[in-house]
């Protein structure tokens, strides 16, 4: 070793000398001794100095960390006792050598099962035992040196040099004190002994009897012991000199699994025979309890039998189908039973309903029934505690998970999207300068008598909207469509919200300058317009205008109620309501111009795929960027954190919903025009009425109970990011309509999208939580997309 290693071993040394010294008053470390860390060694050859017993330090956990005892040279040192060693549970390597060791207890090292290396050389030892050494695993024993007899006690360590273990010079001393090798010692009644039992492998039905032989040999005789754990089964023991039998009576099937073995045992050495029974018996369920939800559902069970049962699950009498989200899971075999759970996977009340464990092997059966609950069924009794948001003026009743009961379909194929893909590439064509969203249409006015702005009515006759009757009495509107407030009772019901006193802005209409139609809605046409007079530092700005083309007296009371709740939700993140012309019909509301349109546009324009919409190679879009993404994702948060703050239920967040203006602002809202462009998006459902349903953004609760909160909003918010990420995918656009609804229900969200860190994708899978309460709070999903979105700055002019 290096001079530095010895350095350091010695300050090393130093520093635990001191240490023992704080440590303990009195020598715990004898004189002669060195006590470091993890060894002790005795050198010190001053006779008047030389220990007579084991050394023992001060405490017990001292002595655990020792591994290594080193005594040589000790004149006085003769025995190894009992409990010497007891304390040193950590020690591999014992050296006693030079020394008087002439006697070794046969408990000595009942204690130290670590013990690998023992070096007993140059000592007094005129006999070992082999059964000092028996629960060990010694791979080295040197006993050189010595002055051991040439007796049968020693036998065992010719055996030992016989199989080569330690090769060492071995000599004993035969009678007549003449020295000879031990390896040639042979003497003629000393016999390693052997146990044979006259089975290998036992196989038997509960209940039957059975014998086993167990025929010993070896000189001196050996004693027969039989080892087993205490069984359940009756048995006798018959010995005869050196043969053997057990006989088991009525075996028992707790008796199964048990090791039993016969032993021999002499001087020379010990041997052993045995065999696991076997015993076979018919299933026996012991346990089967209520579900639990852990990670998953699980309804536990234990069942024994031998072999083991197979295992069959019925629910309500019929057979379950297991499958990925239903399955039979053993967990573990132990205390001579299976353990193991039925998995459910995201169940829901059709899941409910008693389950009967069959199980079976060739000898017989059992079954057991427990009821099991996961979700509370919305059909049951009318003891929903929990309002269901949803129109109760109409015979509606929620839809179930995709089942036959319901007829559900899609309304618009495919051909729809395609001829509107088609049509939104005209409008970008021809409007498209420099700018895909650049403004250069033809101004328009808006004339009294054009059939397009024909009487108000918030809802047209179109097959894919809904007709007003369906939206009931607290229909409102916001942006321009009539989603959602209209069945979001705790807004409505809770009166303080809607300030009585609400001053809704009234604009001239000769104020208004029609330039270009923006886009048709369900509700009427959405035009670009100019706006004068409006704010006293600018004399004109760029508005969005929205007319309704009916205006029945419901849809003008609607038309008020809803300009009075635009005028109270004023955020930086919600677009912004300027106020309403109604000298005349059409009826007008004036809303924020936000330049590059809805922001799910904007996502696929600024994605991979967007060279499709560009105007060539050369003016392609830029794609967005991580932390654009990130920055786009904390403005639709903080909107809908006021939103929530404001009591208020979006119930359908979608980026399709979100406008995009300068230098990447995003706000909240929407201009109609997405039912129409965005079809594809909703799901019609014809159980009582013609709603159409955001299903692909919508929480399992809300598909199946049509309950709409705050939660199934950060729900929709999940989805918006997950939009984000994938530049604007439909989600689950490789699934139809049926199918999203049974992946939903299912309990199966979205993948994470190529290009969105993990941080975001766990924030993701934060707001798809089954159980509403457990999805993050709407603040801290704020909170948290700010701080990413802080961490990497956004570099904006790259948009303009
Ligand atoms: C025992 O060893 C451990 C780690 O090897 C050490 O942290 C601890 O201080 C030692 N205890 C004594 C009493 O030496
Ligand atoms: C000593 O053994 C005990 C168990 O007996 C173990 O927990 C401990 O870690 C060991 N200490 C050292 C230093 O090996
Ligand atoms: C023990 O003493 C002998 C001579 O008496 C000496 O050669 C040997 O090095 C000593 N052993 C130790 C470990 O000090
Ligand atoms: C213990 O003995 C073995 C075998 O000789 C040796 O390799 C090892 O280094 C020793 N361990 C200690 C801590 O002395
Ligand atoms: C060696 O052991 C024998 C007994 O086995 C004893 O009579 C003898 O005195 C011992 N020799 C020494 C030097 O201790
Ligand atoms: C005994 O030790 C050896 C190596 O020292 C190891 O290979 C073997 O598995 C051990 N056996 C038991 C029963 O611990
Ligand atoms: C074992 O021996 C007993 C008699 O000693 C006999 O009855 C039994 O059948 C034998 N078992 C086998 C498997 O040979
Ligand atoms: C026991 O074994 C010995 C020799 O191995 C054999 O001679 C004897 O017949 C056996 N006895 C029984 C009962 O199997
Ligand atoms: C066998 O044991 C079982 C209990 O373990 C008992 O019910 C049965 O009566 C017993 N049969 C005989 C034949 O003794
Ligand atoms: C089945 O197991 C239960 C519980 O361990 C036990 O009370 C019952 O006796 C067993 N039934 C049979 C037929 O073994």
């Amino acid at each position: 070793m290096s001079a530095f290693r010895m350095g350091s071993w010695v300050s090393l040394l130093g520093f635990y000398w001191v240490l023992m010294e704080l440590w303990s008053i009195g020598a715990a470390c004898p004189a002669s001794c060195s006590c470091s860390g993890t060894r002790i060694a005795c050198v010190d050859q001053d006779p008047e100095r030389s220990i007579n017993a084991f050394p023992v330090l001060q405490s017990e956990i001292e002595m655990d960390n020792i591994t290594d005892i080193y005594i040589a040279n000790q004149s006085r040192f003769s025995s190894i006792n009992d409990k010497d060693l007891h304390y040193y549970r950590n020690l591999t390597n014992l050296t006693v050598t030079n020394s008087r060791l002439t006697y070794v207890s046969r408990l000595a090292f009942q204690n130290n099962l670590r013990l690998q290396y023992l070096n007993l050389k140059d000592n007094n030892l005129s006999s070992l035992s082999w059964r000092i050494f028996r629960h060990l695993n010694i791979s080295n024993l040197i006993l050189s040196g010595n002055p051991l007899h040439c007796s049968c006690e020693n036998m065992w360590m010719k055996l030992r040099l016989d199989e080569g273990v330690d090769p060492q010079d071995l000599k004993c001393i035969a009678e007549g004190g003449r020295r000879k090798p031990l390896s040639s010692l042979n003497l003629p009644h000393c016999v390693v002994p052997m146990a044979t039992l006259n089975v290998s492998k036992v196989t038997e039905l509960e209940g039957s009897d059975m014998k086993l032989t167990c025929n010993t040999s070896g000189a001196p005789s050996p004693e027969l012991i039989w080892n087993m754990a205490p069984l359940v089964s009756y048995y006798k023991i018959e010995t005869s000199g050196q043969v053997s039998e057990l006989h088991l009576h009525n075996l028992s099937s707790l008796d199964n699994n048990c090791r039993i073995s016969c032993s021999a045992e002499n001087i020379v050495g010990q041997h052993e025979s045995s065999v696991v029974l076997d015993i076979r018996f018919p299933p026996n369920i012991s346990k089967l309890m209520d579900a639990y939800q852990d990670h998953h559902w699980c309804i536990p069970f234990s069942v024994s039998g031998n072999p083991k049962p197979e295992l069959h699950w019925l629910l309500n009498d019929l057979p379950v189908t297991e499958g990925l989200y239903i399955f039979t899971k053993i967990h573990d075999f132990s205390d001579k039973e299976y353990h193991g759970c039925l998995q459910l996977d995201s169940p829901t009340h059709i899941n409910n309903g008693p389950y009967t464990l069959l199980a079976s092997n060739e000898h017989g059966r059992d079954q057991k029934t427990v009821y099991a609950h996961f979700m509370r069924d919305p059909f049951e009794g009318g003891t929903v505690t929990e309002p269901l948001y949803y129109d109760p003026t109409t015979e509606d009743t929620p839809i179930g998970p995709p089942d036959d009961r319901v007829a559900v379909y899609v309304v618009v194929g495919i051909a729809a999207v395609a001829f509107m893909g088609f049509l939104l590439m005209l409008v970008i064509l021809k409007f498209g300068g420099n700018s895909k969203f650049g403004i250069k249409g033809a101004s328009s006015v808006i004339s009294n008598d054009d059939d397009s702005a024909s009487p108000l009515h918030h809802v047209s006759n179109g097959s894919n909207t809904p007709s007003s009757s369906e939206i009931g009495p607290d229909a409102v509107i916001i942006g321009m469509t009539k989603i959602p407030v209209i069945e979001n009772p705790q807004y409505f019901r809770s009166n303080n919200m809607l300030k009585s006193d609400t001053f809704v802005q009234h604009i001239k209409r000769h104020n208004i300058v029609l330039k270009r139609e923006l886009g048709e809605g369900a509700f009427g046409k959405v035009f670009l317009a100019e706006c004068y007079n409006l704010s006293p530092e600018l004399d004109k700005i760029l508005v969005a205008v929205k007319t309704l083309k009916e205006a029945s007296e419901n849809a003008r009371k609607d038309f008020h109620r809803e300009a009075e709740l635009l005028t109270n939700l004023q955020h930086e993140h919600i677009v912004t309501f300027y106020g309403v012309c109604v000298e005349s019909d059409p009826l007008i509301m004036v809303f924020e111009y936000m330049k590059h349109g809805d922001l799910n546009k904007f996502l696929r324009a600024h994605g991979p795929d967007s060279v499709m919409m560009g105007d060539g190679p050369t003016n392609r879009p830029v794609e967005l960027t991580q932390s654009q993404m990130l920055h786009i994702a904390q403005q639709i948060a903080a909107g809908m954190v006021y939103l929530a703050s404001q009591h208020f239920v979006h119930r359908d967040l979608a980026t399709r919903n979100c406008l995009v203006g300068e230098n990447l602002l995003v706000k909240i809202g929407d201009f109609g025009m997405s039912r129409d462009v965005y079809s594809t998006d909703y799901y019609r459902v014809s159980v009582g009425g013609h709603t159409m349903l955001p299903i692909r953004w919508m929480p399992p609760e809300s598909i199946m109970y049509r309950k709409f909160t705050t939660e199934s909003d950060v729900w929709s918010l999940g989805v918006v990011l997950w939009e984000i990420f994938t530049y604007g995918k439909q989600p689950w656009y490789q699934l139809s309509n049926n199918e999203v609804i049974e992946c939903i229900t299912q309990g199966r969200v979205l993948q994470r999208p190529r290009t969105c860190p993990k941080e975001v994708y766990d924030l993701m899978l934060g707001c798809w939580q089954r159980e509403p309460h457990m999805r993050h709070h709407i603040k801290d999903i704020h909170t948290l997309l700010l701080n990413l979105a802080k961490a990497s700055p956004v570099y904006l002019d790259i948009l303009g």
